[in-house]
């Protein structure tokens, strides 16, 4: 019954992204609530929050679409993010250099579990939920991206806020 493995593997993918996509939130809201100098961050965040919240809505239109009842979903939390939502509550002041790292590994791993659901998607058949797929796809991509672009801009910028001696802002 390949079938109903690919199946299988493909739901069980599904209920780990929208696990993870409620971590991306739980990692990224506190992190926004605690911005100070750092607008251009700050706006990104929040951005890509209301993205986040798009994702989970076309993750459980995928699931409805397969007769999979999202309502009951219970999200357990990856170690991997787990350890790097920790980060967040380090108190050196150079918290927003360490979760700019996290959070470019965080999109990094969610690019690389959207590319493997997509592979069972189209292995399956499952061609319904491809174009939803993408479009988060491509959103965490634009993430990761844009978080590779701003490392060196944010760490000149920790610099020269650590020399006017605002050490413990965020
Ligand atoms: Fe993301």
């Amino acid at each position: 019954m390949a079938d109903n493995e690919t199946r299988s593997v493909f739901i069980v993918g599904l209920r780990n992204a929208h696990a993870m996509e409620n971590q991306a939130l739980s990692i990224m809201k506190p992190q926004l609530s605690r911005i100070e100098n750092y607008p251009e961050v700050a706006e990104k965040l929040d951005q890509h929050i209301t993205e986040t919240q798009g994702q989970i809505r076309r993750i459980e239109e995928i699931l409805t679409g397969l007769d999979e009842d999202h309502s009951t979903l219970k999200d357990v939390a990856l170690s991997v993010t787990g350890t790097m939502a920790a980060l967040g509550h380090t108190v050196a002041g150079d918290e927003i250099l360490k979760n700019s790292f996290a959070n470019f590994a965080f999109e990094n791993f969610e690019i690389a579990a959207y590319k493997s659901l997509l592979t069972v998607a189209e292995s399956g058949g499952f061609m319904a939920a491809v174009s939803g797929l993408k479009a988060n796809l491509a959103e965490e991509e634009a993430m990761a991206g844009w978080l590779d672009g701003h490392v060196t801009m944010l760490t000149k910028k920790f610099l020269s806020l650590r020399m006017s001696g605002k050490t413990a802002k965020v």
